[in-house]
């Protein structure tokens, strides 16, 4: 990886302070209009509608992390061969849990299908967390583990980032105490690209024997690294994949959970059946299979995201070091009117102002290697354009 410029601290002003019970910081806008309709719980009224911008998402979609390009041929055929009957029924997932699990080397039992590892976390938290529980994390990360943490009534002790972004391991050891229920990782993390080490994460499932430590690897393949063969040795530990990311089938919700043979009882308790709809069943063992169309796609992607490195390198913007499919780079005041411009241009990229920490930030992420050459390119123009200069 090329050498990476040093992104200025991020602003303090930005961060949420630190161990804050969710349903303590303050009032929220109100979102629904007052009406005769019934009224929600206390706490669902404090939350805010977590709203991701998916509307008239035409050009090269950089903004999700999604796979830019198709996922295997070899899940199309098996959509094709679905039948009008093979609707009528409920979906079974059993049979799919036990391909899955052989392909990563668990046990059936272990390995739980999901809607989406969105579904994944809402059925966790349901499981782990009651009114006043505390949910751990370092921020910034995915929105999610927010919004059900607050929908459950749970406190939420999020840990600033580092200037850096670098993981937050002596502070996340130091802030466990009796009351955390739950630690959730993203690993890597989202919005910031940086990862724990399985070392870390060992230390952090020791530090916290009465916790479940949730590890998000959504991001798995264009990093490498896992701690999925530690299930079955290390009780606490629960790991996440999705198939939204490289393989590239993100509408069809498909997630997966894999844990203790004991916590996955209780998280089949709270799961509906269902969930998991036929289609995506029917699709899963195809994916599978494409071992081939898999690899060449992460390959394509790592290195792509060495390329986008070294042309920010190049241009001075300051960037912050990936081993996911996406590149958070600094771009300051003229953030905003980065991402439009660009967009006019087809190309859609995140901003992540909003985020802890992250001030002036874009998220782009990583596709094949023709299609960054062409976004990099339509970069250069538009900062050219917005009349982005490097901050000193
Ligand atoms: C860290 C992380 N976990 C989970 C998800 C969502 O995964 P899924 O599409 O399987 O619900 C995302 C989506 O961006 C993510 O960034």
């Amino acid at each position: 990886m090329p050498e990476i410029t040093k992104a200025p601290k991020p602003n303090p002003a930005e961060q949420r302070p630190a161990e804050q019970p969710i349903a303590e910081q303050g009032p929220r806008e109100a979102s629904a209009p007052s009406s005769r309709a019934p009224q929600p719980r206390a706490l669902v009224k404090r939350m805010r509608e977590y709203h991701p911008p998916l509307g008239s998402r035409t050009g090269l979609r950089l903004d999700f992390n999604e796979n830019t390009l198709a996922c295997s041929p070899r899940v199309l055929a098996a959509l094709a061969g679905i039948a009008a009957a093979d609707l009528t029924r409920y979906p079974e997932r059993a049979s799919v849990e036990r391909t899955v699990a052989a392909s990563l080397g668990l046990d059936a039992e272990q390995v739980l299908l999901t809607n989406g590892v969105d579904e994944a976390i809402h059925v966790l938290w349901q499981t782990f967390l009651d009114p006043g529980d505390e949910l751990l994390m370092p921020t910034p990360t995915y929105a999610m583990y927010e919004v059900y943490g607050s929908a459950a009534g749970a406190s939420l002790k999020a840990l600033p980032p580092e200037d850096d972004f670098r993981f937050p391991f002596e502070r996340l050891l130091g802030a466990i105490c009796e009351k955390t229920r739950l630690i959730a990782i993203a690993n890597p993390n989202s919005p910031t690209g940086s990862a724990a080490t399985r070392k870390q994460i060992l230390a952090i499932c020791e530090r916290a024997p009465h916790a479940a430590v949730f590890i998000d690897e959504a991001y798995f393949h264009f990093f490498g690294e896992t701690v999925l063969d530690l299930i079955g040795t290390v009780p606490n530990l629960i790991v996440a994949r999705t198939f939204s990311k490289a393989y590239g089938l993100a509408g069809l919700r498909l997630g997966m959970l894999a844990a203790a043979e004991e916590t996955q009882h209780w998280l089949r308790t709270v799961i509906s059946p269902y969930s998991v709809n036929s289609l995506a069943l029917a699709c899963l063992p195809a994916a599978l299979d494409d071992r081939a169309y898999l690899d060449w796609y992460a390959g394509e992607v790592k290195a792509a995201r060495a390329e986008m490195a070294a042309r920010f390198l190049q241009l001075g913007l300051p960037q912050w070091p990936s081993v996911a499919n996406f590149i958070l780079v600094r771009i300051g005041q003229r953030h905003a009117a980065f991402v439009e411009a660009l967009r006019r241009r087809g190309i859609l990229t995140r901003d992540r102002s909003q985020d802890a920490g992250c001030e002036g930030c874009v998220r782009i992420t990583v596709g094949t290697r023709a299609q960054t050459s062409q976004a990099l390119d339509a970069i250069e123009e538009t900062l050219r354009e917005i009349g982005w200069e490097k901050e000193r």
